[in-house]
């Protein structure tokens, strides 16, 4: 009789993740892996892969309010926050990746078939590194407030979809940043799919201190890779809703 080789597992956390298969998220009835998940190893070559580096970045990658001759429509605002270990511990100069939707809730992505304009000043996409503090700032507009086909009017909330990239490319986290207070909230499945009392670890916080006169209003996001304050991260392959 055959046996199968023993893998080390990959145990989500359930008090903070959502669960994969998460009926009112219609879509992951569909994907979501039926199979446990398996802990792949870190090889050399996962290790000792080339990797984006810093000199790499261009110098309005982090505003995307500056990446054309214009300004984009929408309310100006500075996106920044720290990432962090469990232990509240920095994470310096880690690649951080954000992309959103226009003012209007339309992505610039041929698959956006939202009946909303895109805006020729904005493209929606960018990145930045930590500083030795784990600090990392973006300016931006708020993200509209989208329709999709999950169920009857839905809506989602306006959202950040954030990347986190650790030592090498195949150590990637994807999550998404909600502003405060957003009335869409009680209908959204992604949002509901977190354990409820894990959700607020979703939402930016309003930083008035932060806010910058005459110029942008001002949210404060922290990124935490472990422990109870960890923020929930997406299983990899789910996809930009
Ligand atoms: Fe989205």
């Amino acid at each position: 009789m055959k046996t199968r080789p023993s893998r080390p597992g990959f145990r989500r956390d359930r008090d903070i993740h959502p669960p994969l298969n998460f009926p009112d998220y219609t879509s992951t009835v569909l994907r979501y892996p039926r199979e446990s998940l398996i802990l792949l190893p870190q090889r050399l070559t996962e290790l000792t892969g080339p990797v984006f580096g810093s000199d790499r970045l261009g110098p309005n990658d982090n505003d995307l309010t500056a990446q054309h001759a214009g300004e984009p429509i929408g309310q100006r605002i500075i996106v920044h926050g720290r990432l962090l270990d469990g232990d509240g511990k920095p994470i310096p100069h880690s690649l951080i990746e954000i992309w959103q939707a226009n003012a209007g809730g339309r992505y610039r992505h041929d698959r956006d078939r939202w009946d909303c304009a895109l805006d020729p000043n904005f493209d929606g996409a960018g990145r930045t590194f930590t500083d030795g503090d784990g600090r990392y700032e973006f300016v931006t507009v708020k993200p509209g407030a989208y329709p999709w086909r999950n169920h009857h009017n839905a809506w989602r909330p306006a959202h950040i979809h954030f990347s986190v990239f650790g030592q090498a490319f195949t150590q990637r986290l994807v999550t998404q940043m909600y502003f405060p207070d957003d009335p869409l909230f009680f209908q959204d499945p992604v949002f509901n799919s977190v354990p409820e009392h894990a959700r607020e670890l979703l939402v930016s916080r309003f930083d008035y201190v932060r806010t910058e006169p005459q110029r942008a209003l001002a949210f404060e996001f922290d990124l935490v890779l472990r422990g109870r304050h960890a923020t929930p991260f997406e299983h990899e392959g789910d996809d930009d809703d």
